[in-house]
């Protein structure tokens, strides 16, 4: 493999906000060390369609206080057979790309993964969801966005909560993970988080009623990951009709509105910098990595790790909503 000259750069998977800064940073970092940038449009489906176009230091000018990706998003079918990753190929031969820098959730990890094996190529990826499900960073890029956006909602609620003396679940995405129901209950105050990491522990619905709800408080609220293991907000407040039907409980899907809105610093100073070491690690020779952040150091994590699920709730967070919702 001969020296870098041109990268390619591309969002995929669900929008996170910091993922403009995040493509700021690579565009502009790799312009500062000489080489050129091809922005690709729509993830993966872009770079099979070649729907592929030049960047300059002035294409991402006053983005990155901007949510969503500038480059668009989507979820690639082609992509996952063959003929797609091909087709992919070859438009980044004749493009001139000879290194990517993805910014993704698992699915576009493990999909960079593919790619460079089959290919020989030099990927970097940057971990942009609000999920913050993947191994090896402390933090996802978007995800303390997410929290904040999480964090202000349930700080609305709490109001009418309060007033009508009400239960309220509030659902929370994070896919298979519980971190957005976890530090967005700590950062509410909610009176309990109930995640898909505990639900083959513990059956947490009654143990929030029988062990503390309203001992001490008339009102309640309490972050529901979504996820079929918990049931979801919608399969909780059925099961308080049936089981405990002397409480009066309201259902909030926070949904989509937790993917957008302009990003915390938090967020545009980790994709600043996240960004950045994308580039200097494939100028260093890195290859096939995730850029992550651990006790703030970037650190490089091989795709495999990333995606493997391997990161754990840390346990002290979940005593630590219930000693405080006391
Ligand atoms: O991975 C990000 C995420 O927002 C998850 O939290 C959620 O489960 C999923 O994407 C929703 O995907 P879609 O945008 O396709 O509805």
């Amino acid at each position: 493999m001969g020296r870098i000259k041109c990268i390619g750069i591309l969002t995929s998977g669900g929008d996170a906000p910091g993922m403009n800064a995040a493509i700021r940073a690579v565009t502009r970092t790799a312009i500062f060390n000489g080489l050129t940038v091809k922005g690709i449009m729509r993830g993966y489906h872009g770079l099979v369609t070649n729907e592929i176009i030049d960047f300059k230091s002035q294409s991402v000018s006053n983005i990155i206080q901007k949510g969503g990706t500038i480059l668009k998003t989507a979820r690639s079918k082609e992509f996952m057979t063959e003929e797609g990753r091909k087709a992919a190929y070859d438009n980044m031969q004749a493009n001139g790309i000879d290194a990517l820098v993805v910014i993704g959730g698992d699915g576009s990890l493990t999909g960079a993964q593919l790619f460079a094996r089959e290919y020989d190529i030099p990927i970097v990826g940057l971990p942009g969801t609000i999920d913050n499900d993947l191994s090896g960073t402390d933090s996802t890029i978007g995800y303390d966005t997410a929290l904040n956006t999480i964090m202000d909602a349930v700080d609305k609620l709490r109001d009418t909560a309060t007033s009508h003396e009400r239960l309220f679940f509030v659902e929370v995405m994070g896919n298979t993970a519980g971190y957005l129901a976890l530090n967005g209950a700590i950062a509410s105050g909610a009176e309990a988080a109930i995640i898909p990491e505990m639900e083959t522990e513990v059956d947490q619905l009654s143990q929030l009623i029988d062990h503390g709800f309203r001992k001490s408080k008339n009102s309640a609220i309490v972050l529901v990951a979504e996820n079929k293991k918990t049931g979801g907000a919608m399969g909780l407040a059925e099961r308080i009709k049936h089981e405990y039907p002397q409480y009066d409980a309201r259902v909030t899907i926070l949904g989509h509105i937790q993917r957008g809105g302009s990003p915390t610093a938090i967020d545009r100073i980790l994709a600043s910098r996240m960004g950045a070491a994308a580039i200097q690690a494939l100028l260093d020779g890195q290859r096939n990595v995730m850029i992550g952040i651990q006790n703030g150091e970037m650190t490089y994590v091989p795709f495999a790790k990333a995606v493997s699920r391997e990161k754990k709730l840390d346990r002290g967070s979940i005593d630590l909503v219930k000693i405080l919702s006391i």
